[in-house]
């Protein structure tokens, strides 16, 4: 055990996900169990640099295992992206006498933390917090699992409208690079067809594939869709090309937005941070640094933080076959 950290900053950067509090408290009691002071930084990097500090411990996260958002709020800083704006951070840690840090955000937050390091040679640890679940070096991100039980409730209800009114639903779900949330949450709500950015099904063959499942029987249907698939421009040009090109359907829109992000953190959120934020102190003071903390078959695992940030997060294609075969 080094000796050298003695006070750990811990913050929240990027996009609040579900599993966030889970992840502070259980830093938060880590260092508490370890005899190392915690310090918890408002606002991501953009209170690091101005020094927004809150002394923590074990009782400061008393009651926030099953609140979404973060207490200790979340920004997308753009002054951490300047040398200026590291130094007056890395000043204003060494003023509070914060030895390391944990952060708990996407790969952007981790990118920043990594030149940290090579600047300051400052030790810093990442916790992957995002609904998207695009981050290389784990299977699941903190709120992910979440968010997909939330798209698979509000999934659920769209389809008593859709079954009785016969209609045809485009359901627009979060994930601007990868379609994990729409795929998994496609095949547990049984959708028709799912829209990912990984695979471009192309308007003609979803205008086909529609008919097909028309003529087998269906009267109504459920089409989910990532934000980030290239198919249409958008959920509603998608609703218009169906609208000119097939007669028969009634066909709506319904983007789910921000809910996805909210909410209390389901169980497996709760352990999985509880898990990370143990590892990510206990490897701080046993001397790593440069890491992300992560889940690979069951374990928790370090990634380099270069892999984590260089590495894509591959879609199982096992899965998109099995939601053909359910579209059957
Ligand atoms: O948290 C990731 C994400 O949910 C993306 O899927 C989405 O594009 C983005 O956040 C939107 O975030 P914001 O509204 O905070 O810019």
């Amino acid at each position: 055990m080094l000796d050298t950290i003695k006070k750990i900053g811990v913050l929240t950067s990027g996009g609040d996900s579900p599993g966030m509090n889970a992840a502070v408290r259980s830093v938060v009691r880590a260092c508490a169990f370890h005899n190392i002071e915690c310090i918890g930084i408002y606002r991501g990097y953009e209170g690091m640099i101005d020094g927004d500090f809150i002394a923590m411990d074990a009782r400061s996260v008393k009651g926030i295992i099953n609140k979404g958002g973060t207490i200790l709020k979340s920004a997308r800083s753009k002054d951490f992206r300047t040398v200026e704006g590291r130094a007056k951070a890395h000043q204003e840690l060494k003023k509070a006498g914060i030895d390391a840090f944990v952060v708990i955000g996407g790969d952007g937050s981790f990118t920043g933390a990594m030149i940290f390091n090579q600047e300051f040679n400052f030790p810093v640890m990442g916790i992957p917090g995002t609904i998207d679940n695009d981050i290389y070096g784990t299977t699941h991100t903190l709120g992910y699992d979440t968010a997909l039980n939330t798209v698979v409730d509000a999934i659920d209800k769209i389809r008593d409208t859709a079954s009785s009114h016969n209609r045809l639903f485009f359901v627009e779900v979060m994930g601007r690079d990868v379609g994990h949330i729409a795929l998994n949450a496609g095949i547990a709500g049984g959708a028709e067809e799912i829209l990912i950015p990984e695979e471009d099904l192309g308007l003609d063959r979803l205008v086909e594939s529609l008919r097909r499942s028309k003529k087998s029987g269906k009267s109504s249907s459920i089409v989910v869709v990532a934000e980030g698939d290239k198919i249409g421009k958008s959920v509603f040009e998608l609703k218009d090309f169906v609208d000119q090109n097939m007669e028969g359907y009634d066909v709506r829109v319904s983007v789910l937005g921000h809910m996805q992000r909210g909410g209390s953190p389901s169980c497996f959120d709760r352990v999985l941070a509880s898990r990370m934020g143990v590892k990510a102190v206990e490897s701080l003071i046993g001397g790593k640094s440069n890491f992300m903390v992560g889940l690979k078959n069951d374990v928790i695992d370090l990634t380099p933080f270069d892999q984590a940030v260089k590495g894509k997060s591959k879609i199982n294609m096992e899965l998109l076959r099995v939601s053909d075969i359910m579209t059957t």
